[in-house]
């Protein structure tokens, strides 16, 4: 029986974790707190934890499981910010869900885009007030469009065959360009210039934090919109604002935030904001916000579910080798996991 404390726990997360878990013999021990430096003393007995986006798996996290004699982080998602990998080297094994449904994803990043520049979810609410007006709800085509996509991994390039369907033009930037993929890479201030949409999908590390900064803003075509639902800190979020402000920026969709982790995932409709960027850009008519949603279907979760058990599994019935591994034995995690079939160490 392999133990595993299974950090934040929702209540849509268990059924699929509870199939899986059972016929593979890993019992969860769901815990509805996340993971940090006051709640890491849960895990005590286990032999791994199961994390997501917003447990904060840094350097005395790592220490305090090691001591307590757990082995394997496995983080049921494909981003891996908030674990210390670097840290973790040497002393507990790392593993990922690398895909489990790009297409979802992909496809709420479009779904913002079409809400936000069709006005839907202004007639939503105007049509279930008996308000038919059409005033102030004047769109734009999509077709026609330039979309600048940062990042074209798995999820980038189904997000770029979505808008090619739509006839956008598409341009790029990656700093590992995917060959023979026909996509047009370009420089990123050429991708800011030049771009009526822009859509992340990178990764977020120390090179693409705040990438979306004063800077690239004032590169960028005037009323462009930004699409977000790689990572909040891939966007400054209050030069953000004030590109909004100075309508700059003419509209933001946003599926992630800088400052989320002790905000989003639950109903805090009863409480007051503490975060006062994110109550100025949430009443901001042209920025829309979800609450880390993109993933949430049906195949995601089941997908996470099987994927991050199998990992688990492999992790102790087949010599410690999987191929979700984060190994940071050569620096460059993205590329070491893509070219070695080995345990990390
Ligand atoms: P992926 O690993 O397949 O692709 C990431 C791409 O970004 C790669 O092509 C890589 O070369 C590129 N990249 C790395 N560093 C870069 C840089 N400095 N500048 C430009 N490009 C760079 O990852 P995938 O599966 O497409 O996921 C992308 C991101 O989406 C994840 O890192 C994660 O943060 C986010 N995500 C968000 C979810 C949500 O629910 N909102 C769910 C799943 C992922």
């Amino acid at each position: 029986m392999i133990k595993t404390a299974f950090y934040d726990a929702k209540e849509y997360d268990r059924n699929s974790f509870e199939k899986y878990g059972h016929a593979y013999d890993i019992q969860f021990r769901f815990l509805e707190t996340k993971l940090n430096e006051d709640t890491v003393a849960l895990a005590k007995g286990c032999d791994a934890v199961c994390v997501f986006v917003n447990d904060n798996v840094n350097a005395k996290v790592i220490d305090s499981l090691y001591e307590m004699g757990v082995r394997l982080i496995a983080l049921r998602s494909a981003g891996y910010n908030n674990v210390d990998v670097k840290a973790a080297f040497g002393k507990i094994h790392v593993v990922h869900v690398p895909a489990y449904s790009p297409y979802a994803i992909a496809e709420h990043a479009m779904a913002l885009l079409l809400t936000s520049v069709r006005r839907i979810h202004k007639a939503y609410n105007r049509t279930r007030d008996f308000n038919f007006s059409l005033s102030g709800l004047t769109g734009f085509d999509l077709h026609g469009k330039t979309v600048g996509v940062i990042g074209t991994g798995r999820i980038g390039r189904i997000f770029i065959d979505i808008c090619r369907g739509f006839g956008m033009n598409v341009i790029a930037y990656d700093s590992f360009p995917a060959k023979d993929s026909g996509i047009e890479y370009v420089s990123l201030d050429e991708l800011f210039r030049r771009s009526d949409i822009i859509s992340l999908h990178c990764p977020l590390t120390d090179e693409t934090r705040h990438m979306i900064g004063t800077e690239a803003i004032g590169k960028m075509k005037k009323g462009v919109v930004i699409l977000n639902t790689s990572r909040g800190a891939l966007i400054d979020a209050e030069a953000l604002l004030e590109g909004i402000k100075t309508r700059k920026i003419g509209a933001a969709c946003l599926d992630v935030y800088e400052e989320e982790a002790d905000i989003f995932f639950e109903d805090r409709s009863g409480h007051i904001l503490n975060d006062d960027l994110l109550s100025r850009l949430i009443s901001m008519p042209n920025v829309i916000v979800t609450s880390h949603q993109a993933f949430l279907t049906e195949e995601a979760l089941n997908n996470i579910a099987e994927t991050t058990v199998n990992n688990i599994r492999s992790y102790y019935e087949n010599d410690g080798i999987c191929d979700n591994e984060l190994c940071y034995r050569c620096g460059n995690i993205e590329r070491c996991r893509k070219e070695r079939k080995e345990r990390c160490f």
